[in-house]
């Protein structure tokens, strides 16, 4: 018979994303609902090493579900890595009377969260939270589709200058080692061609597809470029290759950083962590551990952490074909 959950703790961990506060806002307000403490936790799993607690209710998030980063500050955690300090995290815990815990974060925080489980046997449930999209056993990671809008409205604004010039834009989004930001974004911004990791189109093609593309009578190309592509060895220097192998194009980059990260999120993320807070607390409530909420066919499940992680967030093929169809 598990433990009764009499109180949760939460936090964010690795890098923000839009929507975390209105997971946080969730989690503390279906804990206020279900009558069952709740207790921020400060910068991720250093936080919890060095005891930065914060009890939280309902009125506690008021006015976050429209804010961008996290209220309760995230950190990457080398602590949290050692024994030493999952000990030290552990004590802190108990102390506090906490009898669960929900972490918002990628695929390192929840490596933390298995590693913890395994040793402590204390639950954990995780909410996806990462622009990248990188997660098995959710189609939407929390932040995505605000980084989506906000990549699109830049590409958008960098098309005009580019028309004006006669330029070819190579502009670099984020997602690690993921191609889902890129894929998305390159389709929604009209771009020329999209580079991501998963498929390795080849520089000659790409000199191919642009000058075929400007025989065709385009005079200003958008080529998005993942930051986990393997084609150029970086962006600077796919520009230099594409510079000296093809004649006529004025070309520039643009990395658009971590301006993919911030912003207020979009009504989806919103309704999405809300949703996810939800079934993260009254999954605890039920007493299950050790897995991730994620939505799936529309529908909140859960899937096993280990899963969530080692498992692929796979591309999907049809985007390519569509978008190999519209640069056309
Ligand atoms: O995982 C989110 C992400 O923004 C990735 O897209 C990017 O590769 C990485 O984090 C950047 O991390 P940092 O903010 O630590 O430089």
């Amino acid at each position: 018979m598990p433990k009764t959950i009499k109180k949760i703790g939460v936090l964010t961990s690795g890098g923000d994303s839009p929507g975390m506060n209105a997971a946080i806002r969730s989690v503390v307000r279906t804990c206020a609902y279900h009558q069952v403490e709740c207790v921020g936790i400060y910068r991720g799993y250093q936080g919890l090493i060095e005891g930065e607690f914060q009890p939280m209710n309902a009125r506690s998030v008021k006015d976050i579900i429209n804010k961008g980063g996290t209220i309760l500050k995230s950190a990457r955690s080398k602590d949290f890595m050692t024994p030493e300090g999952r000990k030290r995290a552990f004590d802190n815990l108990v102390a506090q009377n906490i009898d669960a815990l929900v972490t918002i974060g990628g695929d390192g925080t929840f490596t933390g969260a298995i590693v913890f489980n395994q040793e402590y046997d204390f639950p954990v449930m995780g909410i996806p939270g990462t622009i990248d999209n990188d997660i098995f056993g959710t189609t939407h990671t929390l932040g995505f589709d605000t980084a989506l809008n906000t990549v699109v409205d830049a590409i958008d604004k960098i098309r005009d200058t580019a028309s004006s010039h006669n330029r070819l834009f190579f502009i670099e989004v984020m997602g690690r080692d993921v191609g889902h930001i890129a894929l998305n974004t390159g389709i929604a911004g009209g771009a020329e061609e999209i580079l991501i990791p998963e498929e390795d189109l080849g520089l000659d093609r790409l000199v191919e597809s642009l000058n075929k593309s400007r025989k065709s009578g385009k005079s200003s190309s958008i080529v998005i470029v993942a930051e986990g592509d393997k084609i150029g060895k970086n962006i600077f220097q796919l520009k230099d290759y594409v510079d000296e192998n093809m004649e006529g194009y004025d070309v520039r980059v643009s990395v658009l950083g971590h301006m993919q990260r911030g912003g207020s999120p979009s009504c989806f993320d919103r309704v999405l962590a809300s949703r996810m807070g939800v079934k993260a607390v009254e999954s605890l409530l039920e007493g299950k551990t050790n897995y991730m909420v994620g939505l799936l066919n529309s529908v909140m499940e859960l899937t096993p952490l280990e899963k969530a992680i080692k498992g692929k967030s796979k591309i999907n093929l049809e985007l390519l074909r569509v978008s190999d169809i519209m640069s056309t």
